[in-house]
């Protein structure tokens, strides 16, 4: 793998944003990061639903970047993905793909022919009569919602070479370095309107969520309580907490209680979806819950989350295992950055490893 490298491309709500890899002998190295803003209302629920602000930030990031490719990774997450876990008769590698449509039509909420498959094997296991049986992650995105996002990144004149969860890519980024005593963790990477859920055991992905939730909800309570527009809401955002606690003061109560209003659903989501994994999988419990994405930056969030959940939580760095190039950036302002680099990251490492 010496010598190659990939470009994993993020279209987030709030901004387009990607990360080139390149695999030395001796390690990985992040050679360049960027992002462009997107205006609002470009991309709403994690679907490209405006085309045209998308392709200009994605020339302009091209253009600022200089990325060594035009090739890239491109993740998808959205209501329009959904993933299950599913058991399945034993099919051996070469023939699951071509078997995969006739095996899952009935377990899709969607016709067969309308989406694009992906099964991610997680165990063998022996059925009720003794035969071999499989059981895995099935993906299954729509297809129309694919090729649109995919007709928006060759629209700025850059190539889709494959195309990922972006789930996925926050297991890669961040689910490597799993300690031995922890038996399941969950990774939550909490974006503007879309947070992922992954649940892995050392690497392996157990169980997957998408909600439609995230950081946008908070700045819409904020602006919503005090009559005030998006923008400044997110501003008072940065500022505030969950609990009041590390605001040094700069906002009122009335803000506080926004903040918190605006989470809870969240929070409630969450602690609902690693409630189901539990009892759905009692012999592997969750131990941990590592937080990425830009919405985990409200503080307090950790906490809140570990009190709802009775989990421990932590903050993951996505650049931790990484060597860091010259990236182009201050390292303060790569730092800051850093937990919205999860789901670039990630992609490129699908496409290298
Ligand atoms: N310092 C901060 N404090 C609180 N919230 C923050 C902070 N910085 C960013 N956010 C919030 O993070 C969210 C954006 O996160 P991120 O950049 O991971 O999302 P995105 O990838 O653009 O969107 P999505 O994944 O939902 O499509 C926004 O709701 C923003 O308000
Ligand atoms: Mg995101």
């Amino acid at each position: 793998m010496a010598g190659t490298r990939a470009i994993g491309l993020d279209i987030g709500t709030s901004a387009v944003r990607a990360a080139q890899l390149a695999y030395t002998k001796k390690d990985v190295v992040l050679e360049k990061f960027g992002q462009v803003p997107l205006p609002e209302g470009a991309v709403r629920d994690g679907e490209v639903v405006d085309p045209a602000p998308v392709v200009a930030a994605l020339r302009e990031l091209w253009r600022s970047e200089r990325f060594s490719s035009k090739k890239v990774v491109l993740g998808v997450a959205n209501h329009r993905v959904v993933v299950r876990e599913v058991e399945l008769p034993h099919i051996p590698p070469a023939d699951l793909q071509a078997a995969l449509p006739f095996q899952v039509q009935e377990m899709l909420p969607m016709p067969v022919d309308t989406a694009v498959l992906d099964f991610h094997p997680v165990e063998e296991f022996a059925g009720a009569a003794g035969q071999a049986m499989l059981r895995g992650l099935l993906v299954a995105a729509s297809r129309e919602m694919v090729l649109a996002n995919v007709r928006c990144v060759e629209a700025a004149g850059l190539t889709t070479t494959s195309v990922d969860l972006t789930s996925f890519a926050v297991l890669r980024s961040l689910g490597r370095r799993m300690d031995v005593d922890v038996r399941a963790e969950a990774l939550v990477d909490v974006g503007a309107q879309v947070t992922n859920i992954v649940v892995h055991a050392a690497g392996v992905p157990r169980f997957v969520r998408i909600l439609l939730r995230g950081g946008q909800e908070v700045t819409d309570a904020v602006a919503e309580h005090l009559g005030i527009d998006t923008a400044d809401a997110e501003v008072l955002k940065h500022s505030a907490s969950l609990d009041g606690v590390g605001d040094e003061g700069l906002v009122g109560d009335d803000v506080t209680r926004a903040v918190a209003d605006g989470a809870q659903a969240l929070i409630d989501e969450l602690r609902g979806s690693l409630d189901y994994y539990s009892s759905t999988h009692p012999s592997e419990p969750v131990d941990r819950v590592v937080v990425s994405g830009g919405g985990a930056l409200l503080h307090g969030f950790a906490d809140r989350l570990s009190q709802a959940t009775r989990l421990p939580v932590v903050t993951g760095d996505p650049l931790a295992a990484l060597r860091t190039g010259r990236v182009g950036m201050d390292l303060v302002t790569l730092d800051r950055l850093s937990p919205s680099t999860a789901v670039p990251v990630g992609l490129a490492l699908g496409a290298v490893r």
